[in-house]
């Protein structure tokens, strides 16, 4: 709370603007509004303590501009649904369209291009489900050997760890391969270098790319361009990689585009899907007995090949990575800004206002969770999904409405799968279950600390299964 001298003369040169928003709740501005507030602690906390202090919204001030927060179901349906044409994401795309291109609909203007870019998504096509179906299989093999490799440190650093983890799988989903570290190298530098826009306190203008930018990009995009350009030479209709089954049913998509498209698949992918995965295994540590069920689950079915049917016999995967998503939401801060002057929670908002939209504080509201801070997979079984669907006003880790995440069903696919060969194949000792420091890297969540020793469930059966599974026939199977 800004001391009394701050908020005298924030009251001073600013007060006659308050009058407009006296019916709204919030916090006492100083000389710099509210921003001391998100100086002190990340925004998701920030968010989530106004909603418990100050209800569905509130008002705050970003220096002598207002802003609203809002934890309120209804009015966020508003904004990232009902009247989405009418709010923008702000100037995310003037941060990330650098590094990830102008084509992903990330950064798609809602009244302009969003439309045109979603419906040349691969990844919203209605073929998408096939697509996604043939994924487990190799994202399975993907993983078993990853984890293989981890086996032989004695620590690791479990965000760095199943981030490498999971680029590696998606690039299996992409192309079909796993693909060389200076690849990952190259998509790191592009992702630090969008973050440190987005977390810029200077005008962009001022932030320089980092060393080596434009030949990282090159690189990157270049890479896609050049196995689309060998895969139109020597079309192999048993692949089941984006890649390829894109070119089967779209081979009009601009080949540049596509390039641009397939790297993109990494930046809205990697980071939300690891650290997802993180906070699933450190709550696991806390909760042995949801741990144990999840291996005994996994035993049986992953002794095998996976596919979309034995997914579904697993059910207890999928309700941890659900309670994974809700108690540790990766994308906990949606931006949205009215384009043109608006009325919302009964006030007139001018354009360009932010309003900021957490899913923190509704995931853990007591008013509608049972002992919400308890990771408990259990509360997802029995009718448990049915009643909060994702996209509903008390469970959106991948947004809400037509903007919300194009591949969420994918990532669900993925961590379902991960998890199950994860736990399968080794017991994940994370060294503490204390509630681990949270940064922010690309618009994400960032675990930080969080350490673990992998221990082997297994024999010899799993280098076998891989070795399996790498073999060209059981590929084009
Ligand atoms: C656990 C994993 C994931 C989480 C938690 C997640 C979360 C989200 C959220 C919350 C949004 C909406 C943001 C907003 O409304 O401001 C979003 C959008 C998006 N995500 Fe994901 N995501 C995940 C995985 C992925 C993957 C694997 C991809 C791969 C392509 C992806 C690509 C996208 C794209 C392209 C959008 C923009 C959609 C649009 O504006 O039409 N995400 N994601």
């Amino acid at each position: 709370m800004p001391n009394a001298l701050s908020r005298g003369l924030f009251n001073l040169f600013f007060g006659a603007r308050r009058k407009a928003y006296a019916s709204l709740p919030g916090p006492a501005p100083g000389l710099l509004g509210n921003l001391g507030d998100f100086l002190a602690a990340p925004p998701w906390d920030v968010c989530a303590r106004y909603g418990r202090t100050y209800g569905g919204v509130t008002l705050i001030w970003m220096g002598p501009s207002p802003a609203l927060v809002l934890n309120d179901a209804a009015l966020i349906e508003e904004v990232l649904e009902t009247r989405r044409l009418e709010f923008e994401k702000g100037n995310i795309g003037e941060q990330i369209r650098h590094s990830t291109t102008d084509d992903t609909p990330f950064i798609a203007k809602q009244a302009e291009d969003w439309s045109r870019k979603h419906a040349m998504d691969p990844l919203a096509q209605p073929w998408t489900p096939a697509w996604e179906a043939a994924q487990v299989g190799p994202l399975q093999a993907a993983v078993a050997e990853s984890v293989e490799a981890l086996l032989r440190e004695p620590s690791i650093d479990l965000a760095p760890a199943l981030r490498k983890l999971t680029f590696d799988a998606f690039c299996v989903a992409t192309v079909g391969e796993k693909l060389p570290t200076s690849v990952y190298d190259d998509f790191m530098l592009l992702a630090a270098a969008a973050d440190a826009r987005i977390q810029a306190k200077l005008p962009l203008k001022f932030v320089s790319p980092p060393k080596g930018f434009a030949a990282a990009k090159e690189r990157f995009y270049g890479l896609f361009a050049e196995k689309l350009r060998a895969a139109r030479a020597a079309p192999n209709p048993h692949r089941v990689d984006l890649m390829s089954w894109t070119l089967r049913e779209m081979p009009e998509l601009d080949d540049t585009v596509h390039a641009h498209l397939l790297g993109g698949f990494f930046f809205g992918g990697v980071f939300s899907s690891s650290t997802t995965l993180v906070g699933a295994f450190h709550q696991l540590q806390k909760f042995p007995e949801a741990e144990a069920r999840l291996a005994a689950e996994a035993a049986p079915l992953t002794n095998a090949p996976l596919t979309l049917e034995r997914l579904r016999e697993a059910p207890w995967a999928e309700a941890v990575a659900y309670e994974a998503l809700r108690i540790l939401p990766a994308v906990r801060i949606f931006l949205r800004t009215p384009s043109a002057e608006t009325r919302l929670a009964g006030v007139t908002w001018p354009a360009g206002t932010m309003l900021m939209i957490s899913n923190q504080h509704l995931h853990r509201d007591p008013s509608h969770w049972t002992n919400p801070e308890v990771f408990d997979p259990a509360r997802w079984l029995d009718g448990g999904a049915e009643k909060n669907p994702l996209g509903s006003g008390h469970f959106f880790p991948f947004g809400r409405g037509p903007r919300a995440c194009v591949a969420g069903s994918f990532a669900m696919v993925y961590l379902r799968t991960a998890l199950m060969t994860l736990a399968s194949q080794v017991q994940v000792h994370v060294d503490s279950t204390e509630p681990f420091e949270e940064g922010f890297f690309f618009g994400v969540v960032l675990p930080k600390g969080v350490t673990a020793k992998l221990r082997s469930r297994t024999s010899g059966n799993v280098q076998s299964f891989i070795r399996a599974r790498s073999s060209p026939a059981a590929e084009s199977a």
